[in-house]
């Protein structure tokens, strides 16, 4: 489907584009014919007298080199959506133009291929309905036109077109067209153009007569006409072509002597040697600066007897006009003005006839010099009609445009090609990197996700002074069945008074959770009223004691140093430390965070061996946090546990940090759990008000899971 909208495409744009450049090309080197052309619309539409004739000319040599730039961009490729709107929208405006044509006739010819082919107006409009048609596909799918030319070096056949085509107008101008599709080019005998063979077919005319009588207007045909009848009085006439006969290329050449009314167009057509026209079809719009070489060959033509005639289409006025200022003596006939534009593009221009046929034709801009003419015409080079040069033409413009076109093309594929194999090799040099830092990181994301997976997720309930021993017992059964029906993705612990303990320990399924005293003496036996040892704390069935919680360092003066005791006794019960520690606020508002919380384990806990270090979890609560409702961040969080990681480390090393748990404690809810879990660094939590009823307990829990 690709490959057919693809050749569709292509072909569409191939024909726009060479229609394009052709058309844009032969009115291009005939900017003096596009100009006739656009007056005779503008009269059409009666504004000629609104658009001087420079802007006509103007607009002539514009409108060529649009065409023909737009049939090059097309061609190559460039700006391909731009060009296909442009093509659409040139397309829309001619195709109405060319309805209007064939609907109302104002003019016989559309000049779209200026004098190189003539269409009539309904072959115009149909081939412009092909044209729109194809500019639509073209609109439709313009990426699908194949480049040639890369996007970078664009810009430089689409300049050296403009160049191209501008200068081919201007030479064009200043000179006669490059190439001479008139009927009236060099080697036309003018009689014979105008000859109709024997036998060829002849335009059948209908007239139409218009006659009055008594206020009554009548139409007759050359057959009803009332040549007996008096009384109708002949008002006008009107004549239709039915038929189109043969029609010779030049049928419009008559030279007429204003003066006596004598018609010498044969006279002068079958005039015996040379003679030399000096054709002004707007004799008031002359270029007069040239008139001394045409002086000088008049009188060159006068001293060889050779005829010099003006011929124009302008008043008597007019002539007298330019003999004034240009003294000029030879005489004036009078031709048709568009046959005289026809003859040669230049105003005004000189002709060489040699028996009725055009031997020579000069701009005004090149007349033949006063040293070139030193000898009869038979004699000189003036005299004989120049050797075609079509193919030298052709040739130069092959070698001025197409070849220097065709060498930036193929250099533009040549500097596009190696871009492209360097680009591909930094592609797949950069893609093998890519790989390579990916498979690397991956690697390191593996590693750090299997040591965060290494590290034990806990979420622990610290119940402080709550709950009878009735309501624990029942607190802890609900907790137990909860989890029962709905195994947590993390280590759970409950951590309840001491009188709790036994109890507790009696209702939980230890495989689900563990249980834990708040605290334990910093003593191992004996007389000391009121403490509760490790031991003691173990042989409940507790795994785990929390010791150095800031509650406990506030309210019963427990310092680094009983600490440190405690730690070491409940180490060597076998029970599991859930170490605290975090700063108050005007710690932290002293930016003193990472100072205390370094000194409290430096003082309890960094003594210990590696191995002993295996029982021990951190918890960082950060003191304004504790039962305030007051959350430290996420971030705030995530930053000290990520600093008490780096501080394990350097003490035990980077592997004994990465299996460390470290918990967050500071009212931690069921709300906030999930942002906080979700930390690389944080391990789970210590809870306090929240692990006082089951459904809020298991709401932090579940946070785990999300
Ligand atoms: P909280 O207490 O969750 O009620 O803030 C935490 C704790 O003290 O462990």
């Amino acid at each position: 489907m690709n490959k057919t909208k693809s050749i569709s495409v292509n072909a569409c744009r191939a024909l726009l584009a060479l229609t394009f450049i052709f058309s844009g090309f032969v009115k291009a080197i005939d900017p003096l014919g596009s100009q006739y052309k656009i007056a005779e619309y503008l009269e059409a539409v009666q504004l000629s007298a609104y658009v001087p004739d420079w802007a006509q000319l103007m607009l002539a040599v514009g409108l060529s080199a649009v065409e023909f730039t737009l049939g090059v961009l097309l061609l190559l490729a460039i700006r391909r959506r731009l060009a296909s709107k442009v093509t659409l929208a040139f397309m829309a405006v001619m195709t109405a133009v060319t309805l209007w044509l064939t609907v109302s006739d104002p003019i016989q010819d559309c000049g779209c291929f200026g004098d190189a082919i003539r269409l009539t107006n309904t072959q115009t409009f149909l081939k412009n309905v092909v044209l729109l048609s194809a500019s639509i596909v073209l609109t439709r799918w313009p990426l699908y036109q194949v480049r040639f030319i890369s996007k970078t070096n664009q810009w430089i056949a689409f300049y050296f077109t403009i160049a191209f085509i501008l200068t081919a107008s201007l030479l064009s101008l200043y000179h006669l067209p490059i190439f001479d599709f008139r009927p009236y080019h060099i080697g036309q005998n003018i009689k014979k153009g105008m000859e109709i063979p024997k036998g060829a077919k002849q335009t059948v005319y209908k007239t139409t007569f218009i006659c009055e009588k008594n206020g009554v207007t009548k139409e007759f045909t050359e057959d009803n006409y009332p040549y007996d009848d008096s009384t109708w009085v002949f008002k006008d006439t009107h004549q239709e072509i039915l038929e189109q006969g043969y029609e010779p290329p030049i049928h419009d050449f008559s030279i007429t002597d204003q003066q006596t009314g004598d018609d010498l167009t044969d006279s002068i057509l079958t005039r015996d040697g040379y003679t030399f026209l000096l054709i002004a079809p707007v004799l008031e719009r002359a270029d007069d600066s040239n008139f001394g070489e045409i002086d000088a060959v008049y009188e060159y033509a006068k001293e060889n007897g050779y005829g010099f005639y003006g011929l124009t289409a302008s008043t008597d006025k007019a002539v007298k006009h330019w003999r004034d200022i240009t003294g000029a003596e030879y005489p004036f006939y009078t031709t048709d003005g568009t046959t005289l534009k026809t003859v040669i593009r230049s105003n005004p221009g000189l002709v060489l006839l040699y028996k009725g046929t055009i031997i020579n034709k000069w701009s005004h801009n090149d007349l033949p010099q006063q040293d070139e003419l030193n000898a009869p015409l038979s004699l000189i080079e003036t005299g004989r009609e120049p050797e075609d040069r079509t193919w030298t033409k052709i040739v130069l413009i092959i070698v001025c445009y197409v070849f220097p076109l065709a060498f930036l093309i193929a250099a533009d594929r040549i500097w596009s090609w190696t871009r492209w194999v360097r680009k591909r090799e930094e592609w797949l040099r950069q893609k093998e990197d890519w790989l390579k830092q990916k498979e690397q990181s991956n690697r390191l994301y593996q590693l750090l996700k299997r040591k965060r997976q290494m590290r034990k997720k806990i979420v622990a309930g610290n119940w402080k002074m709550n709950e009878t021993l009735q309501e624990g017992v029942a607190l802890a059964k609900e907790i137990n069945e909860s989890l029962k029906a709905e195994k947590p993705n993390c280590d759970v612990v409950i951590c309840t008074p001491f009188i709790h303990l036994a109890s507790v320990a009696q209702v939980l399924d230890s495989s689900l959770v563990g249980l834990g005293a708040e605290n334990c003496a910093d003593k191992e036996k004996g007389a000391y009223t009121g403490e509760v040892s490790a031991a003691m704390v173990k042989s409940t069935g507790a795994q785990y004691v929390i010791l150095g919680h800031s509650e406990r360092r506030q309210y019963y003066g427990e310092t680094a140093e009983i600490l440190k005791e405690k730690v070491r006794l409940a180490l060597a019960n076998g029970l599991k430390v859930i170490f605290c520690c975090g700063e108050t606020l005007e710690e932290r508002e002293a930016e003193k965070q990472n100072e205390v919380v370094k000194a409290e384990l430096d003082g309890s806990v960094f003594n210990l061996t590696a191995e002993e270090w295996k029982s021990i979890i951190l918890a960082y609560e950060p003191i304004w946090a504790i039962g305030t409702g007051k959350t430290a961040t996420s971030d705030q969080a995530q930053e000290m546990l990520a600093y008490i990681r780096s501080i394990v480390a350097e003490k035990y090393g980077k592997e004994v940090a990465e299996e460390t748990s470290i918990l967050y404690g500071g009212s931690c809810k069921a709300s906030n759990a999930p942002e906080l879990f979700a930390k690389p660094d944080i391990d789970g939590g210590l809870i306090g008000g929240a692990s006082l009823k089951a459904a809020d307990f298991k709401g932090i829990i579940d946070a785990w899971k999300k």
